[in-house]
Parts: C-alpha cells; structure tokens; sequence
C-alpha cells in the first residue's frame, strides 16, 4: 500500500513536470545575458541553499537545467568548520541561519568539486569569502584559475566575525575588497550587498565604480530568536541571518534603490529574498532585477525552479512581451508624496 503511494507520487511528480516543461521558443523568452554569460532562464539557486551545485540533484525531478546559474556555497582560503549549533532556526514566513561559512576551502573546491559538475548544464558561480581583503582575493585569484563561469564577492554575510557585513557595511572598505578581487581575475565580478547598512545606494555606486560587473542583491538580514525557557538566543552565534518571505519586501526595495545606480552603468542585478513563486520573481524584475534567486524556498520545495519559469513564460505571452529583459526596471512609480509619511 505505503509501495503504490510512493509510485503514484512519482507518477505525480513526473506528469507535472511533463504539464510545465518549456519549449524551444518559450526558452528563447527566458533567456538572459548576465555580465556576457548565457542564462538559459532568468533563475540562480543561491549560495549556501543548494551545496557545492550537487546537492539537489539527487532529488527526483531537479535539474540543473532549470536554472540560468548556481552559486556555490561560500568559499574561503582554508577549510573552515562553521558555528556552534543550533545553526537554524524556522521563524514565522522565514528562517534565521548561522552556517558561519562551513567549507572545506578553496583548493578542495577547485581540485576536487567542481570536476564532478556538470557544466553543460547551467553556469556556475563561485561565492568568495575572506577575513582579509588578501583574503578575498586569493580566492579570487585562485577561482580565476578554474572553470568557474563568475565569481560573486560576499561582502555581506552576517554570520562571521570577521570580513563579510563587516567590510560590506562601509562603503570604503567594500570598494577596497572589489578592487582587490578586480585586480584577481578577468571572469566577470558580481558583489553581493548587504540590506544592514544606511545606505545601499551609495555602496552599489562605490561597487561598481571599483569594477563590479554585477549585483546581487539582497543578502539576508540580521535577526534574532529567545528560548523564553533557557533565556539563550535559540541560535548558537547568538544572531543570524533572516531569510525567506519575511525579507521580500525589503528586498524589492533594495533592488528599486539599487537600479536606479545601476541603470546607468548597464550593471545588473541579481534579486533575491523570499522569492518562491513565479509572480515574486515578477516583481523583482520589474523592479530592476535582470536575473531572480530562489534560496530558502528550495528547502521546503526543491521543484520549485520548473514551476518559476512556467509561470513567468505564461506571464510575458499574456503581456506580449517576446523577451523578459524587455520586462526589467519597467516599474511606475506613482506621483510622489509631497511629505514622507509612511502612516
Ligand atoms: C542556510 C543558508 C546559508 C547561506 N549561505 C550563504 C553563503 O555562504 N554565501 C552567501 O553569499 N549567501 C548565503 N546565504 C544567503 C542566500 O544566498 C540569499 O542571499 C538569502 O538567503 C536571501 O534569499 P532567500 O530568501 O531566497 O533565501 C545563505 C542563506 C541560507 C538560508
């Protein structure tokens, strides 16, 4: 009985990615140029959500295929073993992580993981980390030397206590830490800015005045759950990164903020934060984004990614619109309040 409930599942599973697989020409609609690089569609699975690029896989029905890149998890010079746990927390549309950039360092990564990828299928991207701008670019300069497609620079990672938010919040040492890694590598350069800072704006100027080729754009924010029983933090650095549905709307804002810097320079974005249905992704794109990434929705739904993309297909050929770079930054602003007041 429990056998026949497994295979109809599967049969369910099948039949439903039969109903919502893409044409040649729908394809075509979701084609992306990033930084000179091909994206098959506009989706890229988010750096800590998905492993080195193999983790899903292994689950039935996930394809790499599905997304136009995939971000590795963040990598730095030497192996590093990660927080105290508990590392995660569920909060309500959301959850808090304090991974504290567990990897096993940027040779291992190089020599022995990504020869097990397949890199006909998607674009890969690298996700450097440091606590030294040297740092960051070594790895920098080590990826250089890889098949790597990118290289995305987190300056924005709440959960270390060195490098990361800290050089990502001020402006100054951002630029120094983009410089740097400029300076490492010819591949294009996407940085990764932090939503825990005054003024997000100033920092995507500073970026891409330093040789950033793209943005990601937003990193999670900072967050804190109370066990009322112990009175401890429930996560074991006390603090953590919020992310899921709870940041979207902070997200969007940061994408609109950041666009209207990047618009100018042809730099695009990568939005991400919450985003786990087809109109999510919509939005950010209308907002600025050229590119969408699905992080924390892969945990509760790892066939998330073919479901996107048929939703945005079935959006553009509703709007008429062949391609969906024509969609990007087209957001209205309405007439502007004479005051602030958000009352
Ligand atoms: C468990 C977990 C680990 C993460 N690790 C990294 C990381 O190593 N490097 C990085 O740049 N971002 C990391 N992030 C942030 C995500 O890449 C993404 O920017 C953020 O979660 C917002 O997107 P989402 O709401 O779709 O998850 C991590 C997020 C989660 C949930």
């Amino acid at each position: 009985m429990q056998l026949r409930g497994v295979f109809l599942r599967f049969k369910q599973t099948i039949m439903n990615s039969q109903s919502i697989a893409l044409g040649t020409n729908e394809r075509a609609m979701l084609s992306v140029n990033f930084c000179g690089l091909h994206f098959s569609t506009p989706l890229v699975l988010l750096s800590g959500c998905v492993g080195f690029g193999e983790e899903y896989t292994r689950v039935v029905g996930f394809s790499n295929r599905d997304a136009g890149a995939v971000c590795l998890k963040g990598t730095t010079e030497k192996p590093r073993l990660g927080n105290e746990p508990h590392r995660i927390a569920e909060t309500p549309s959301g959850m808090l992580n304090a991974i504290g950039l567990q990897n096993p360092g940027a040779r291992k990564v190089i020599d022995e993981l990504l020869p097990q990828l397949d890199f006909s299928e998607t674009c890969f991207i690298a996700n450097v980390s440091g606590a030294t701008i040297e740092e960051y670019a070594e790895v920098t300069r080590l990826f250089d030397d890889s098949p790597i497609h990118a290289i995305e620079i987190n300056i924005s990672c709440p959960n270390v206590k060195e490098g990361g938010v800290a050089f990502g919040n001020d402006p100054d040492m951002s630029a120094r830490v983009v410089e740097a890694c400029r300076a490492a590598t010819s591949k294009p350069l996407i940085t990764k800015l932090s939503p825990n800072q005054t003024d997000i704006a100033e920092n995507a100027r500073r970026c891409v005045d330093a040789g950033s080729d793209g943005l990601a754009v937003i990193n999670t924010l900072m967050g804190m759950a109370v066990d009322i029983e112990t009175r401890r933090p429930v996560i074991g650095n006390n603090q953590g990164g919020l992310s899921g549905p709870a940041i979207k709307p902070i997200a969007l804002l940061k994408v609109h903020e950041v666009y209207n810097v990047c618009k100018h320079h042809g730099v695009p974005i990568i939005g991400q934060g919450g985003i786990t249905t087809a109109e999510d992704a919509l939005e950010f794109i209308i907002a600025g984004a050229s590119a969408v990434g699905v992080g924390t929705a892969l945990f509760y739904d790892p066939l998330v990614c073919p479901k996107i993309n048929r939703g945005i297909v079935e959006y553009l050929k509703r709007h008429r619109i062949s391609n969906l770079g024509e969609l990007t930054g087209t957001l209205v602003l309405n007439a502007p309040a004479t005051e602030i007041c958000t009352g």
